[in-house]
């Protein structure tokens, strides 16, 4: 019987296409509020008074609180503890909590919020990162407005954009905002349990962020506050912060009043005041030889980081680990700064600070092997990281480099050589191929280094049914199906047998957050090892029974021994239940120890990565600019696909994903102020603009994953946008230095007489 690697449904599909599954909006209880958060439309203002009287007249509002309201502490825990969930006296940007409304429902919070009389008065803003890096700047946070600074020095004693000999490419890159636009906005629910605790239910995918939260405005400690997630219609990182905030707000006013109440944003809302992807500004410089060797990279990656810190360190730490790209590389200067503004604060989003980066240094690789003459493929194949090479933190690869193999790959299914000669389609649409590669770490890394675990509960019942249990969530990703796949195999027994639970922070220890392409890896493990406990336990009753050494017997098809001689499953398990053998066990995976230094950058920040390439082929309307995008060879090693199915579904909507951020995609902010926050005038591409998209698995196991498995979910996405930007700057023989390249951007760069612009 094989379970692992087979295309098997997924397991959540049958409640979620009949309607039955419970979203936090489907869920009412009697006797709820409605909440309405009041935010400031001002991106940076002092409160001079706020006057609740009439609104609280109202009837039906039954509580309108602020922040001397809360009684435990007013910061939103993250990694650091900057962001009050509600302000006090200051308002850092256009959307910020000032107050919050809870009705008996929810046209009267909206009318009380008409009725609240609240007195700003405006303070001086800064809007662009790279204005609030100079000492000028108004200061908005800390002494210099940098929320983090992260360097990476590898062999600098060796400069080789000294050398005269060497080839230089410079470039100066931006990318714009990304917004989730999960199809489920974000949403809390939160009531009393049986003695009095805290439970909240709700969107998200870090439970245990959220129970610290709920636990830190409170005041109250962990243990009496509980926290489930219900069924998550899409993160794509966008819930892994903002959760704990909105959480937070709910928990408060169920405190306060005792009753059920409940936040759901609506989308306006929440692509005004919640989080995206950071926009940045890129600074590139490539040395190589004569051949097209990379001699030397130095970046300079500046983020805006909006106006609080969230999750910022971790997507500058990211950017400045993959600042080379998938290369071989003696010398390498890299800075990232996160600089703080007057904007929403950004957060995580599918490869948290990584695409923005894939863009600039796959860019300058075509750059340069357009100066060199070079084939873009032959270019990326000669500077491959390879097996025994060292990364750009001067980590020594060893298990699963199978870079060069995605290259390949893609190079054959798109038919690169053969197309790239192909003549263009007509004298107005030029067509335009286009090639990525990326490197990705999986997991948290050195960074996240104490939330580097994962637990899980495999219990089997007296009937052969088994029940799992893990710390890590479903977000539409495909996870409790390829970890019930990981559990049925383990066990033996078939995939039906499994039934999942809902993440819940009482159920399971703390494991950490549900990012980073971590679940399948770390969650997976931990199955493994409670399923290893659990044959443990009925080994012995097994030998009894079979009258076979330990060694000769398996868990498989339903059945325990071999194929001469075997019970079934279920009758195993009928003898151990009347012999009271424990059918319960909790596995744990700590990942292995990684490395970082703070000043050089250097160490060994991941346990494995993930490597892919993405081909792309456009046609370009000379005339409008448009870009058309045709086709996406999608070329990813995952180790191992435990559900090839899921996976491939993962790269066909990453790669959507990362088509809209590369030519769809931007916010429109001026002064701070959000102008675009709904789906008519923020693009994203529907069924209608999707491309053909070739999705091709390398699997080259990693032995320190589950069957070799190593992460998918945000790889999928990355290198795409970077890819179509490369087709386009082929196509019109023209260099794309900024993302989206819609139609406007890409008529202004064919129109231009500016030199440097127009490629020979
Ligand atoms: N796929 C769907 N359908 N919905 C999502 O929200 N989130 C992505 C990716 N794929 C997401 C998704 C992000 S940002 C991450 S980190 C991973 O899934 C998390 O899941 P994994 O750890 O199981 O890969
Ligand atoms: Mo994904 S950005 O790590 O939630």
């Amino acid at each position: 019987m094989k379970i692992v690697g087979e295309p098997l449904p997924r397991v959540d599909a049958k409640p979620k296409v009949t309607g039955r599954a419970l979203f936090v909006d489907d869920i009412k209880f009697a006797n709820m509020l409605y909440i309405r958060v009041v935010r400031c439309p001002h991106p940076h203002a002092k409160i001079i008074s706020i006057d609740l009287e009439e609104a609280k007249r109202l009837n039906g509002v039954e509580a309108i609180l602020t922040a001397k309201d809360i009684p435990g502490k007013n910061a939103v825990p993250l990694v650091y503890q900057d962001q009050p969930f509600i302000a006090e006296s200051e308002v850092m940007f256009s959307g910020e909590p000032v107050a919050i409304i809870a009705a008996t429902l929810p046209y009267i919070a909206r009318r009380a919020e008409k009725l609240l009389k609240i007195k700003y008065e405006n303070l001086p803003t800064v809007i662009d990162p790279r204005e609030a890096m100079k000492p000028e700047a108004p200061r908005i946070y800390k002494d210099d407005n940098i929320i983090v600074h992260y360097k990476t020095r590898k062999g600098i004693s060796n400069n080789p954009f000294n050398n005269s000999e060497s080839v230089i490419i410079e470039g100066r890159y931006t990318t714009p905002h990304q917004e989730h636009a999960y199809i489920e906005p974000q949403g809390v629910l939160s009531y009393l349990g049986p003695n009095g605790n805290i439970k909240v239910m709700g969107s998200m995918q870090c439970p245990f962020y959220v129970q610290s939260a709920v636990a830190q405005i409170l005041g109250l400690s962990l243990n009496e506050v509980e926290v489930e997630q219900a069924v998550t219609g899409g993160g794509f990182g966008g819930k892994e912060d903002v959760p704990s905030i909105l959480a937070g707000l709910s928990a408060l006013i169920t405190y306060k009043t005792g009753r059920p109440a409940k936040l759901i944003l609506d989308r306006e809302e929440d692509i005004k005041a919640m989080s995206k992807r950071h926009p940045a500004f890129i600074h590139y410089r490539t040395s190589s030889d004569k051949t097209g060797k990379l001699l030397g990279v130095e970046v300079e990656y500046i983020l805006n980081a909006g106006a609080y810190s969230s999750l910022s360190t971790i997507v500058a730490w990211r950017g400045a680990i993959h600042a080379l790209g998938p290369y071989n590389c003696e010398y390498v200067k890299v800075d990232v700064y996160a600089a703080a503004t007057n904007t929403v604060p950004n957060g995580a989003f599918r490869g948290f600070g990584t695409p923005q980066i894939i863009f600039a240094h796959e860019r300058q690789m075509d750059r340069l092997a357009v100066k060199l003459n070079i084939d873009p493929i032959e270019i990326r194949k000669i500077n491959a990281l390879r097996e025994g090479h060292k990364t750009a933190t001067d980590q020594a690869l060893s298990d699963s480099v199978s870079f060069l193999k995605t290259i390949e790959k893609a190079e054959e299914i798109s038919e690169w050589h053969l197309k790239k000669n192909k003549p263009q389609k007509n004298e107005t649409q030029k067509r335009g191929l286009g090639v990525s590669s990326f490197i990705y770490g999986v997991g948290l890394g050195a960074g996240g280094a104490i939330y580097a675990k994962a637990a899980s509960f495999v219990q089997i019942t007296k009937d052969g049914g088994v029940i799992v249990a893990v710390g890590t969530t479903e977000m539409g990703q495909g996870m409790k199906t390829v970890l019930s796949q990981i559990a049925a195999q383990e066990l033996g027994v078939n995939l039906d047998k499994v039934h999942f639970l809902e993440a819940n922070t009482s159920r399971v220890p703390d494991s950490g957050p549900t990012v980073a392409s971590r679940a399948t890896l770390m969650s997976g493990n931990s199955i493994i090892d409670a399923c290893i406990k659990l044959k443990q336990n009925l080994l012995p009753v097994a030998v009894e029974v079979l009258e076979l050494p330990p060694e000769n017997i398996e868990f498989f098809d339903e059945k325990v021994g071999n194929n001469k001689k075997n019970i079934s499953f279920m009758e195993l398990i009928d003898k151990a239940y009347k012999k009271r053998v424990n059918l319960t066990s909790q596995g744990w995976f700590c990942a292995p120890e990684c490395t970082y230094d703070m000043e050089t950058g250097l160490g060994s920040p991941y346990f494995t990565y993930a490597f892919g390439t993405i081909v792309s082929e456009v046609d370009v309307d000379i005339n409008t600019g448009q870009v058309d995008v045709l086709r996406l060879y999608c070329v990813h090693d995952v180790g191992k696909a435990i559900n090839p199915q899921t996976a491939e579904g993962q790269i066909q909507g990453g790669a959507l994903q990362g088509m809209g951020y590369g030519v769809f995609e931007e916010i429109i902010f001026p002064e701070g102020i959000i102008k675009n926050a709904d789906f008519s005038t923020y693009i994203i591409p529907t069924a209608m603009d999707a491309p053909e998209i070739i999705p091709v698995l390398v699997e080259e196991a990693y032995k320190g994953g589950p069957y070799g498995a190593k992460g998918l979910g945000e790889p999928s996405l990355m290198g795409v946008a970077a890819s179509i930007s490369n087709a386009v700057s082929n196509a019109i023989k023209r260099d794309v230095f900024s993302l989206p390249v819609k139609g406007e951007y890409v008529w202004n760069l064919l129109n231009t007489t500016i030199k440097e612009k127009v490629r020979n």
